[in-house]
């Protein structure tokens, strides 16, 4: 029987000849970075005025969580059918992955079927075996070394608020030298902004990244949040206990007591300086009600634009085409 349809039909995985993954900011280029927050940028606004682009008609998009999530889950699950196409979650206790099945054959099996995975878990390495196992492309959607996906819908709300340039700007980031400082450092080292990071001593992000910005001389590390918040435009914070780590919880509610972001802190910062937290925030600890629910606060910002900035990384992945389009038409 002859084909029909052509235009709409599926692309079969064959046809994905050499893919991407998408599972850390320094695997993309600046121009690819730009491209990618043009388009989620352009996919914000149409949503907006209601203009609806199927791009990944008749595609899945599996996601397995180890850890848990409100943010990552329901913005790509949001964004996938947003484009066409299906979600699948996959919890825990699911495919135990690892444990009922190596990564391996999880990887492979997952390969026949569907079309992208999404990965949240512990060991940063199984999101790397996961992604030289597939042969369709893989998205981090964190792990204990970094959150990808949340730093760049970081990016674009930083552009909504300072413009495509954000070479210039002074980024405080004050709490655990964890995942989300670690993919700052990534961001940072792609941009050229100052990164001020300030983190209790023994917190430190891991030797390479800190051998990295004294290498490229990227930004400052301090144990001092006052001296990392002095002018800053951006004062961002996480929470200081990260799934996976909450035996640790009273110890480091002791040590990271001088490291809230609150009014007087941000009193040192420039005038009219932004906070930004990826979310869940522990109130009352890393960040008090009244910092987060104030003025200068664009959390919900972020938490709207991981939607835009991952269906853009899932279109990027599928459909490269239609990245390069955007960039073209619109300016990366
Ligand atoms: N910021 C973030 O990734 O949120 P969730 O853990 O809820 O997905
Ligand atoms: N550092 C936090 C980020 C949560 C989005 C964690 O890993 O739990």
């Amino acid at each position: 029987m002859r084909a029909t349809g052509q235009k709409n039909r599926i692309a079969p995985q064959a046809e994905i000849r050499t893919k991407r993954d998408f599972l850390d900011m320094a695997t993309l280029g600046p121009d690819e970075l730009s491209g990618l927050l043009a388009l989620a940028a352009r996919l914000k606004a149409e949503l907006k005025s209601g203009i609806e682009h199927p791009y990944l008609r008749g595609r899945t998009l599996a996601m397995i969580f180890q850890k848990p999530s409100l943010r990552t889950r329901i913005t790509f699950e949001t964004g996938m059918a947003q484009l066409g196409g299906h979600a699948i979650y996959l919890a825990p206790s699911d495919i135990g992955i690892g444990e009922r099945e190596t990564v391996k054959d999880v990887a492979r099996n997952l390969s026949r079927w569907i079309d992208l995975i999404m990965i949240r878990t512990f060991a940063h390495e199984t999101c790397l075996e996961l992604a030289r196992e597939a042969s369709v492309p893989v998205i981090n959607g964190l792990t204990d070394l970094l959150h990808p996906c949340q730093v760049l819908a970081d990016l674009q709300t930083l552009r909504e608020h300072f413009g495509r340039d954000l070479s210039k700007l002074r980024i405080a980031f004050v709490g655990d030298g964890f995942n989300l400082a670690q993919s700052w450092i990534e961001a940072a080292g792609l941009l050229g902004f100052d990164l001020r990071l300030a983190v209790p001593p023994g917190y430190e992000p891991e030797k390479r990244f800190i051998e990295r910005m004294r290498r490229e001389e990227i930004g400052v590390l301090t144990s001092d949040p006052l001296k990392a918040v002095t002018g800053a435009d951006v004062v961002y914070t996480d929470t200081w206990t990260s799934m996976g780590r909450e035996k640790e919880a009273a110890q480091r509610r002791r040590d990271f007591k001088e490291f809230q972001v609150n009014s007087a802190l941000l009193r040192h910062a420039a005038k009219d300086a932004l906070v930004m937290h990826c979310l869940p925030a522990h109130r009352g600890e890393e960040i008090t009600d009244e910092v987060i629910d104030g003025p200068s606060s664009i959390v919900l910002d972020q938490a709207e634009n991981r939607l835009h900035a991952q269906k853009a990384v899932m279109v990027w992945l599928l459909r490269p085409e239609v990245l390069a389009h955007a960039a073209l038409t619109h300016g990366a």
